[in-house]
């Protein structure tokens, strides 16, 4: 089938009260091991790009696969394409244009500038809000999802908040949904991205109870956990074994992201997993069969170990068999929507 707006994944995983796994791609061989899993588990799939993933694969090259995917390949698998972390209204004209079905504006950053410390500054509330209604407005006329976020990302050390993180709040969260419209929202909860979310040894703790709140203020709305991989130890020693340094890094127990989706948590985005995975399966290769140099004898094993773990992440967030559950919808049917 085509591609279908995220919007559709979100709302159905809503009714059925299960997440849906967003996996970040950067080349052929996640695809492949993303979407191979999806059609393995029967699991709807929401495949995402960041800003720096599209300058990588030249833009256009990975959103072209990924509609062969969908169309060709797994014409079963309701799969949408995403932008993930949107930095700016061109980018967003750029995505809709490519054939992206949705799009993230992360209007809780400037990414138009940085502080003295090199990292981009939270935008006020308003500002936000502005960014965002922008956005959908581009977004929703051409029938394309959009996912806002309102808090940013961090880490969270007994009850004191660290850095420049500001968790979200879940009164502040309402007024931005109703005023901005999106169709998902990315929770601020106290995960971070990356393989070093939480400090190692030390008990690992989320503001779950935000989740309760938003949800039961906006439950139209798909919420949405950035920086939820897992970092599964068996990958970190595998890449540590083979000459990696990866040391100290952890994850968010799958059983937590299991309780965030209890709570309403639809869309679960997965980035560092895949990367893990992919490092530690070439690193064994490199060691173990050092006269090895054609290309597929490394990326072959490095994709079969992200749809191993894809396969696992799928069923753990209970999207497994939901992929046949509901008729598609078009870009063109959610234009009517949004206009009526
Ligand atoms: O949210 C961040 C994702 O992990 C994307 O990372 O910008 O390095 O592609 P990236
Ligand atoms: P991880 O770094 O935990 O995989 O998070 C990815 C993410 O949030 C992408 O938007
Ligand atoms: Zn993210």
């Amino acid at each position: 089938m085509a591609l279908v707006p995220m919007r559709l994944i979100l709302d159905e995983a809503n009714k059925g009260k299960y997440g849906v796994g967003a996996f970040n791609v950067n080349n052929m061989e996640q695809l492949q091991a993303i979407c191979g899993a999806a059609a393995e588990t029967k699991s709807p799939v929401i495949i995402q790009v960041s800003r720096n993933a599209l300058k990588y694969a030249d833009k256009g090259l990975l959103s072209v696969m990924v509609r062969y995917m969908a169309e060709d390949k797994y014409p079963q698998v309701p799969m949408a394409l995403h932008l993930d972390h949107g930095p700016d209204i061109e980018t967003i004209k750029e995505c809709v244009s490519l054939g992206f079905t949705s799009v993230m504006i992360d209007g809780s950053l400037d990414y138009g500038t940085k502080d003295d410390a090199g990292k981009h500054p939270a935008r006020s509330f308003e500002d936000n809000v502005a960014i965002t209604k922008e956005a959908v407005a581009i977004a929703h006329a051409a029938g394309v999802s959009v996912e806002g976020e309102i808090g940013t990302l961090g880490g969270i050390e007994d009850d004191t908040v660290a850095g420049a993180v500001h968790l979200t709040n879940p009164e502040e969260a309402e007024q931005f949904v109703k005023e901005t419209g999106v169709d998902a929202l990315a929770l601020a909860i106290g995960t971070s991205h990356g393989a070093y979310k939480f400090p190692v040894g030390t008990e690992v703790k989320l503001a779950l109870d935000i989740i309760d709140d938003v949800h039961k203020r906006v439950p139209d709305t798909a919420l949405v956990m950035h920086g939820s991989s897992s970092v599964p130890k068996h990958m970190v020693d595998e890449v540590n074994k083979y000459g990696g340094q990866v040391p100290n890094a952890v994850g968010v127990p799958t059983a937590m992201i299991q309780d965030a989706i209890k709570r309403g948590m639809r869309k679960v985005n997965i980035d560092t997993d895949g990367r893990l995975a992919i490092t530690a399966a070439i690193r064994k290769v490199f060691v173990e069969q050092p006269k090895a140099f054609d290309p597929r004898k490394y990326l072959g094993p490095a994709r079969e170990a992200v749809r191993e773990w894809m396969i696992q992440e799928m069923q753990a967030f209970g999207t497994a068999g939901h992929a046949g559950d509901y008729a598609p919808k078009t870009l063109d049917d959610m234009k009517r929507l949004y206009a009526g």
